[in-house]
């Protein structure tokens, strides 16, 4: 078959503009933001550690300015990783003054898992290759507990955790 020279420029023409069209759709889809707020970053799941936020020596509270505190969690089956005390045993408990300012930062090693201070306004879903991130105010005192709320297997119900918001 013999195209004619026109023919030839308007077929590439349009395919060019399919393509362009294509590539300006998937961009402003994939990658501009699909996820929701709290997983703009990703992570490499099998070394969470090489993150900042979650060596070993950074998770749990820290105080970051006057009010502010930053909290780092690693969630794995079926734990949450709060770093250790002065005597070396795992943290389950955190403890910050009313009205304070407190950002959790979350990962997971393995599957998802829930993050939900009950009580709170703090619920975030945990992704593997995810950093979920939730800033919050603590208005009440009193002892919130930290639950899983995704099913993550046999020992789900065993992931908790407390935070304690003190006058
Ligand atoms: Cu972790 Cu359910």
């Amino acid at each position: 078959m013999h195209l004619h020279k026109f023919e030839k420029i308007w077929l590439v023409f349009g395919m060019a503009s399919l393509v362009l069209f294509l590539l300006i759709i998937g961009f402003a889809a994939f990658w501009k933001g699909t996820h929701p707020q709290s997983h703009i970053e990703t992570i490499d799941p099998q070394n969470v550690e090489a993150h900042e936020a979650f060596k070993p020596e950074n998770l749990g509270l820290r105080e970051v300015a006057d009010g502010k505190y930053t909290v780092n969690i690693v969630a794995s089956a079926f734990n949450y990783d709060f770093g250790t005390d002065a005597d070396g045993k795992a943290v389950k408990k955190i403890r910050v003054p009313k009205g304070s300012t407190v950002l959790f930062q979350i990962t997971t090693k393995d599957v998802v898992h829930g993050f939900q201070v009950a009580g709170t306004n703090v619920n975030m879903m945990v992704e593997p290759g995810h950093v979920s991130r939730l800033e919050t105010v603590m208005k009440n005192t009193g002892e919130f507990t930290v639950v899983c709320n995704e099913y993550c297997g046999v020992g789900h119900h065993q992931m908790f955790a407390t935070v304690e918001v003190y006058e």
